[in-house]
């Protein structure tokens, strides 16, 4: 089933090209033609108008062109469905238009050109109009519940937080070992712990006794200093995430220079990697940072979403939401796995989770405040029904 996608777009797209590959390989199977090639090409108003005047004699651009391949019967024996043509400069301004994001904007437009190449004109006749509304009604549902299937994000709930409060009195309350045991039956797939040089919340005991009771999967989180690296080799949690840390900050505050330290990272990856501990390294949206980690030997990339979270106007987040969205995409295409976190709260998790090139979202602080007001379990609950 070859999806050959390409953008002739001259600039970076603020779709993700792998995903929208894996929705139009999903549509296929869903619409029972694995077996037939697609072309898919990305292009600007400037293109597009072209092609429209060309082929339609319309002197404009417009959002999506299909053009069925005629005959169909490929000389190999497969079956070639045509070219679906969509502008992005058209469908990033129609999603602004309609205050939807692009990723599922592009995702109507890729099925409506799909239901074109599959015979369908909506300009023939009042009732293939209508039926072909309900055939996009159909896939459009359709997709949303494969790729809920196939591509559901993990939630890693990192339960620091906990342990601030019960080291606010220096006693034993709340334990942080229990919020992870809660946060797990509620359905996380995994705990993260940050275990600081200076010990300001997570203590030794408390990653010993995590490594006993977690199920899922333990992260630790730490920087690559030479006495936390001893502890973590000897922990042996299910991954860890190297972040910068400062004594004087009150949180991780930008992602790790991994371009300007490759060599030191590199040799702290390698030791991690024998040991069999997968490492992620936790980094800024951008194209230097990811390169650096493919580089140095990570398995993961943890793309810092701090940056999008804080943003003061809508123009910001979008701007930062397609640093990430490149991120992710370049990671994942140079084969690193994907993660997300930092700032993600009930409002601003849901677009970042489209994404589909990312498999997990870190999370702490937001659980943790509404846990507060409506306890642990369903705060947990809630921010997995948004996943
Ligand atoms: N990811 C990393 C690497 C972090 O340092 C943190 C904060 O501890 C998080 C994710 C979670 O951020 P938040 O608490 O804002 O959800």
């Amino acid at each position: 089933m070859p999806i050959l996608l390409s953008s002739q777009h001259p600039h970076r797209s603020p779709v993700s090209l792998a995903w929208l590959h894996q929705a139009a390989e999903a549509l296929l199977i869903i619409t029972g033609r694995d077996e037939a090639e697609l072309s898919l090409l990305l292009v600007n108003d400037a293109q597009m108008r072209e092609l429209n005047r060309h082929y339609r004699g319309k002197d404009k651009s417009t959002n999506v062109l299909s053009f069925p391949q005629i005959g169909g019967d490929d000389p190999t024996g497969g079956y070639l469905l045509g070219d679906i043509v969509i502008s992005l400069d058209t469908a990033v301004r129609e999603a602004a238009e309609k205050g939807i994001t692009a990723h599922s904007h592009c995702r109507t437009l890729l099925i409506h050109g799909l239901v074109h190449l599959l015979g369908l004109d909506h300009e023939r006749s009042e009732e293939e109009y209508r039926l072909m509304l309900a055939q996009e009604d159909f896939l459009a549902q359709e997709l949303k519940n494969t790729e809920r299937r196939n591509g559901m994000i993990n939630l890693a709930i990192n339960v620091d937080h906990v342990a601030t409060l019960r080291q606010a009195r220096g006693g034993k309350e709340p334990d942080p070992v229990t919020a992870a045991g809660i946060c797990e039956l509620a359905g996380a797939g995994g705990i993260v712990v940050h275990l600081r040089e200076d010990r300001r919340h997570i203590q030794d005991r408390d990653v010993r006794l995590l490594r006993e009771l977690v199920k899922t999967k333990l992260n630790l989180e730490m920087g690559a200093n030479e006495e936390i690296i001893k502890i973590a080799l000897a922990l042996k949690p299910d991954m860890i995430t190297l972040v910068p840390e400062k004594r004087q900050e009150l949180t991780t505050e930008g992602g790790l220079d991994v371009a300007g330290q490759k060599g030191k990272l590199k040799k702290v990856v390698a030791k991690f990697e024998k040991a069999g501990i997968p490492v992620s390294l936790f980094i800024d949206p951008a194209p230097v940072q990811v390169a650096a980690a493919r580089e140095v030997g990570a398995t993961f990339v943890e793309i810092h979403t701090g940056r999008y979270a804080d943003a003061t106007s809508d123009e910001i987040a979008d701007r930062e939401f397609e640093l990430i969205a490149a991120a992710a995409e370049s990671a994942y295409e140079t084969d690193l796995r994907v993660n997300a976190g930092h700032g993600l709260n009930y409002l601003n998790t849901p677009r970042i989770a489209e994404l589909g090139m990312i498999e997990e979202l870190s999370i702490g602080h937001a659980v943790m405040t509404r846990a507060i007001f409506v306890g642990l379990d369903q705060a947990v609950r809630e921010m997995l029904a948004l996943l």
